[in-house]
This record gives structure tokens, C-alpha cells and sequence, in this order.
């Protein structure tokens, strides 16, 4: 059988890393992979990982989610080259963590520009072979906090559940063409993800009150008790992203945990868990 030919972004680190190599190993052959990233300065990681592997099954592209002509170049190229596109992950993107109103306003654009404008991009160049060849499977990484408010990620919550709503919405559309499209839903994970969304964060800005500091110090506390969120490594997170890409029947969201699973179903029973008197 013909490899699925796979575009993935955000593989400079991470789970787009990891997801890369571990599709471009599949002892059967059945991925070929453009492992994509904005800056080709950082290929070394990947580069290593995927070994004998890289510039067989596995490709590494630039592409940047936020700039239109990189994502048309990918597509372009792709297409040329086999014409077709298979298996489409949404991965990159990041967090920020604090204060809303320590966020710029162009911080919160750009943070939107990638976590969604990103996904869509992807999403409107791939379709159009996709729905020509009438099959297809799209895998958006979304979160926890693409369905449960979390205090202090005001805006990255947002774009997660822009992109969960945005998944739901053309689900039963893309389904009428045999294209598969769902979320991943990851509680933390042990990648750089953490490090990277506290090193864009401004909390020490002093616009913000000495009230607001109390507040959010004392969730910090909270949310860093690995009893409320365990985090995982992203080898489990890989293993229910392949099974979202090969279900026959994809589901429309996958929770990448228990623990994910029973914080999104209490979300359901009630409605507040999320509000102050949950958290504080
Ligand atoms: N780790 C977690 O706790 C966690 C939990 C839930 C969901 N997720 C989601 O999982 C996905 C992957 O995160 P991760 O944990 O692997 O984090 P990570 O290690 O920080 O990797 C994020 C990747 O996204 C890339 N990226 C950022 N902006 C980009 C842009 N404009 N164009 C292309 N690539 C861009 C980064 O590239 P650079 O190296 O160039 O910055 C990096 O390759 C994200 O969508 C994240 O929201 C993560």
C-alpha cells in the first residue's frame, strides 16, 4: 500500500517531534512524513531522532502556521511531488499563563494567529485534495482547556476552544467525505511546553494589583499540585494521537488520560467546576 503522506507542524520539539519519528518508524512503512517547524535552526533534535530514517520516510520542511505563503509553499510542493495529502496534525502552539491584563493585545493576537488562525490555514489548504480524493484524517491538538476553563489562561483557553468548536462544527461535513477530524485532548505534558509558556508570560508586570498577585500566586500553588493535574510523558499522548489518525471511525475528541477524562466529565455535572469556588 502507498504510504499516507503526513504534514505535521510544530516538530522543532515536543510531541510534533516525537509524533514525527515515532510515524516515520512504523515497521510496516505506512507514513511518510514532512515533519514541519518555523526554524530550521533547531532540525538538529529531529534530525537525530529520526536517523536512518530521515529523507526516507521522514522530511523536514519550514513552515510557519502564521504566515499564508509558507503554508501554500508546503502544499504546493506536496501535491507536486505526490498529489495527495493523507494525514494533516495540527500541533503547534503554545501557552501563556497569567494575568489577563498583563497579556498585550498583540500578544493575544499573535497567540491566536498560531494556536487557531494556524489550524484553519492547515486545514483550508488540505481540503481540497482531500474532499478530490474523499478520504483523509485531520488530528487537531487541542487541550483540557479546550473544554475546561483553567484560571489564568485566559487566552490560550480561548484558542483551544476555538479550535475544539471549530472541529465539531466541520465534523459532520468532512465526515460526507470520508475525512476524519478530531481533537486531542492532553492535561500537562512533559515537554518544553511549560517552560516555553512561563518564559512569555509577564506576571511581574507591575500594571497588575497586589490583590491580583495574591490571587494568582495562591492558584499557582494550586495548579502545580500534580495530584490535580498528573502530567504525562508524551509517549501515552502519541500513542492516542496515532489511534485518532487510524481509527476507522474517529471520535471527535479524545482526552489523552483518565485524569483528563474525569475533569472533562465533571465539567459536565457541574457546570461551576471551574469557577472560583473550585480553584481558590
Ligand atoms: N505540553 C503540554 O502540557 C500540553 C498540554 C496540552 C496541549 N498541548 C498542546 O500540544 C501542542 C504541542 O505542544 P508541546 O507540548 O509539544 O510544546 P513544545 O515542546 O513547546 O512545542 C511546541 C511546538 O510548536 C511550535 N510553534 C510555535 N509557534 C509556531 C508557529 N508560528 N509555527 C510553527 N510552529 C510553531 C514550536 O516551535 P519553536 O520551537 O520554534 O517555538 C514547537 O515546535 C501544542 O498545541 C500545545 O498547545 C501541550
Amino acid at each position: 500500500m502507498a504510504p499516507l503522506i503526513t504534514l505535521i507542524s510544530g516538530c522543532s520539539t515536543g510531541i510534533g517531534m516525537e509524533l514525527a519519528v515515532r510515524l516515520a518508524k512504523d515497521p510496516n512503512s505506512k507514513y511518510l512524513v514532512y515533519a514541519t517547524m518555523r526554524n530550521l535552526g533547531k532540525k538538529d533534535a529531529l534530525t537525530e531522532a529520526a536517523g536512518d530514517n530521515l529523507d526516507k520516510t521522514l522530511f523536514i520542511r519550514q513552515l510557519d502556521v502564521t504566515i499564508d505563503d509558507q503554508v501554500k509553499s508546503i502544499y504546493d510542493f506536496i501535491m507536486e511531488k505526490h498529489g495527495r495529502i493523507d494525514v494533516l496534525v495540527n500541533n503547534a502552539g503554545y501557552g501563556f499563563f497569567g494575568p489577563l491584563e498583563t497579556m498585550s493585545m498583540e500578544k493575544a493576537k499573535i497567540m491566536f494567529e498560531t494556536n487557531y488562525f494556524g489550524t484553519v490555514r492547515l486545514i483550508k489548504g488540505a481540503l481540497p485534495a482531500m474532499k478530490k480524493q474523499k478520504s483523509g484524517s485531520i488530528v487537531n491538538i487541542s487541550s483540557i482547556v479546550g473544554h475546561l476553563g483553567i484560571p489564568f489562561m485566559d487566552m490560550y483557553n480561548a484558542s483551544k476552544f476555538a479550535m475544539e468548536g471549530l472541529t465539531e462544527s466541520l465534523r459532520p461535513q468532512l465526515k460526507e467525505f470520508g475525512i476524519g477530524i478530531s481533537t486531542v485532548q492532553p492535561g500537562p505534558v512533559t515537554t518544553k511546553f511549560g517552560e516555553n509558556m512561563m518564559a512569555i508570560s509577564d506576571f511581574d508586570d507591575n500594571s497588575v494589583s497586589e490583590d491580583t498577585k495574591k490571587q494568582f500566586l495562591e492558584f499557582r500553588k494550586v495548579i502545580s499540585n500534580p495530584d490535580i493535574f498528573s502530567p504525562q510523558t508524551a509517549e501515552p499522548v502519541i500513542d492516542v494521537i496515532v489511534k485518532a489518525i487510524e481509527a476507522e471511525k474517529p471520535r471527535l475528541r479524545y482526552p489523552t488520560s483518565q485524569n483528563v477524562g474525569d475533569w472533562l466529565a465533571k465539567r459536565y455535572v457541574k457546570e461551576d467546576v471551574t469557577g472560583t469556588e473550585g480553584w481558590f
